[in-house]
Formats: C-alpha cells, structure tokens, sequence
C-alpha cells in the first residue's frame, strides 16, 4: 500500500476509534500520541508542512509561514505547539492560561454530537497557571517553527472588578515570549467572563491593556500585537461598541468567534462544531464591515471543510484557526485547509 494511502487509513481509522471514548480522554489521549510520534521522529509520516508550497504572509508585524492555525484551547498547558508546528499549522494559539493554576469544572464537561459534527464543553479554564506555562514555552519555542499566540483569562475566583489586574499581570508574564497576546473575554464557562465585554466594563479594561502594552514596548524595545477573541452571541450594538473601543485603545485585531451558548442540547456550555459555522461566519461579516483596514481579522468558530475554509477568506479573514473540525477530521482538513489558503 502507497504510504499516502496507508497514511489515510491509519488517520481514518484512529479518528473512529477515538469515537467511541469519552471525548476528554480521547483528546487527551490523542495528544499523548501526538507526542510519542513526535519523539520516536516518525511524524514527518503525518506532516504537511513540505508538502505545500506556501506564500508566507507579514501581518501586525509578525511573519507567518502559512495562514492556518490552531484555536485556543487545544494546547492549553503550552505543551505541544512546536508539535502542530511541524505538522503544518502555521501558529497555534495557546491557553486559555489564568495566573493561578485551576482544575476546571468537573467532569463530564466535553460532549461530542457526532452527527451533528459539535462538541459542548464547560471545561471552564482548566490549566497549569501562568509560571508552568512560561516554563513550558521556554522549553519548546526553540523547537517550534511557527508563530505562538497566548490566551489570557481572569481566574475562575477573581472578582470581575479586578480582573483587569489579571490580565495586566499576565501581560507581564508572556509579552517577551508570546509573538501576540489574545484577550479571551468571551468564554461561556468562566462565570460573568463575558461581563468584560459589556458597554461599561471593556472600555475600562482594554485602556489599561492598551497602557500596559505601551508600558511594555517602552521596556523591552518589543511590539506583541494584541487581539481581541469575540463571541458570537453578542449583540449588534455590543459588538459595534467593542470594535470602536479596541481599535481606539489601538488593539491589533479580532478573533471571531468563540463558542455559542445558544444551541438546543441538553447539556450546558459553549457550542463548537458544525453548528456553529453560520453564526460566526455571519459575525465575522459583521465584525470585517465594521473595523478598520489596520485590523488583523482571524477566523474561528465551525470551520469545518475547505469550503469554510475558502468562505472565511472570501470574507475577509486574514488568517484561519481551527479547532473542532480538526478534532472530527485530523490532518485531511489540515491539508485541505493549507491548500485553499495558499490558492
Ligand atoms: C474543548 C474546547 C476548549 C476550548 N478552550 C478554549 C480556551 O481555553 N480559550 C479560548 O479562547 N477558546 C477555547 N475554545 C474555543 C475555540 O478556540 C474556538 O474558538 C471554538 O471552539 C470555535 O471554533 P471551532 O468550531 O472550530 O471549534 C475551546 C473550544 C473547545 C471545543
């Protein structure tokens, strides 16, 4: 059997085995191959990052080698990024990381619809806090060969009036590291987190972001472009504001979307997946008519085939991430989605 085809077979068959594992374990799990592979140097066997001529892209100052990559989320404990590097994705968004480490909302808290291509999850920050994470990143930046954004959130126990002190703390932690910092002030699982994107706190909170970014550049002589990840349950008139109050306090760009609280299924959490693809898609548009030219404009949220893929950059996107369709389709939409985004 050609090596491309066994390849496939491999991909296709692990991909249904993992289905019938309970989700969380299963991505873990996943995971924990990922990185065997990686040190037994066989997973050039799953790489596409040859195998694709890519145009590299410059954007907010950063130079990219591909278009494609990895939602927040996935890597939360900046544990295998220099992983998904090598297996084609061009950067790869790591986090949500909290200054202290949490353990998250009990389990069972990841469910899959395999019909409907979704997942739920109120995973609700679970991660090793911001010193582990730093020392994480140290140890594997010399061996990733793309661009590291960090996601940063308030702690499940800081109270909303001071979560700005959190995210200017974290600031501190992964500016020099990180080669942008994405503000997540849009998950459905920490309590009132999307609280800081209403008319009357996240004016107050991206100001001091903006201040401490400048404070920042003034000591290290680094520019760490900042994005802003929205939700794509907000308003009309929320999402208006929040894009004149970014660009204002001179954010870098918008991550659109998150996951959507809005779904029919009987368990709580953040919807993922198929399901999701319209209404980000739409608040893409949305946020694409509402912003500046300057604006980095990078897509999340259901982006599940090269279809996805092309409609994300016919509406303006500068660069795509993903996430639930990677977890449903592995390195065929990895592939698929590199091609697209180098046509
Ligand atoms: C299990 C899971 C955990 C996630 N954790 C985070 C997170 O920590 N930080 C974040 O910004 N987004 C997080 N997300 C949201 C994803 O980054 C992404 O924006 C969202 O899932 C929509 O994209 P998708 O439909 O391609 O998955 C998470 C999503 C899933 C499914």
């Amino acid at each position: 059997m050609p090596l491309i085809k066994l390849r496939k077979f491999i991909e296709k068959f692990y991909l249904a085995f993992t289905r019938i594992l309970p989700p969380e374990f299963a991505k873990n799990l996943t995971l924990f191959f990922l990185k065997i592979i990686y040190q037994f140097n066989l997973l050039n066997l799953f790489s596409y990052s040859n195998s694709i001529n890519l145009p590299k892209i410059e954007l907010a100052g950063i130079k990219f080698k591909n278009k494609i990559g990895i939602a927040g989320g996935l890597d939360k404990n900046a544990e295998f990024f220099h992983i998904f590097g090598h297996l084609g994705f061009g950067f790869v968004e790591v986090g949500t990381v909290t200054l202290e480490p949490q353990k998250g909302n009990p389990k069972p808290r990841l469910f899959r619809f395999v019909r409907d291509k979704t997942l739920v999850n109120t995973l609700g920050f679970n991660n090793s806090g911001a010193v582990k994470i730093l020392k994480n990143i140290k140890k594997f930046k010399p061996e990733f060969n793309g661009v590291l954004g960090v996601s940063i959130g308030k702690s499940k126990n800081t109270k909303l009036k001071n979560a700005w002190k959190d995210y200017l703390h974290l600031m501190d932690y992964f500016f020099l590291e990180a080669d942008y910092l994405a503000i997540n002030i849009s998950s459905p699982n920490t309590k009132n987190l999307r609280e800081l994107s209403s008319n009357e706190n996240v004016d107050f909170l991206l100001k001091k972001i903006s201040e401490k970014k400048t404070q920042l550049y003034n000591l290290h002589k680094k520019k760490t472009p900042i994005f802003l990840k929205i939700s794509p349950d907000e308003s009309d008139i929320n999402l208006k504001n929040i894009i004149q109050v970014a660009e204002k306090n001179n954010l870098d760009g918008f991550i659109c979307t998150n996951t959507s609280v809005n779904h029919g299924y009987k368990v709580s959490g953040g919807m993922s997946g198929s399901l999701l693809s319209n209404k980000s898609l739409i608040i893409q548009q949305k946020v694409s008519e509402l912003k500046s030219d300057k604006s980095i404009l990078i897509a999340s949220g259901g982006i599940m085939s090269k279809d996805d893929v092309e409609d994300r950059f016919l509406h303006s996107a500068d660069l795509v991430q993903l996430y639930t369709g990677y977890i449903y389709y592995g390195n065929t939409l990895l592939k698929e989605a590199l091609k697209v985004s180098s046509s």
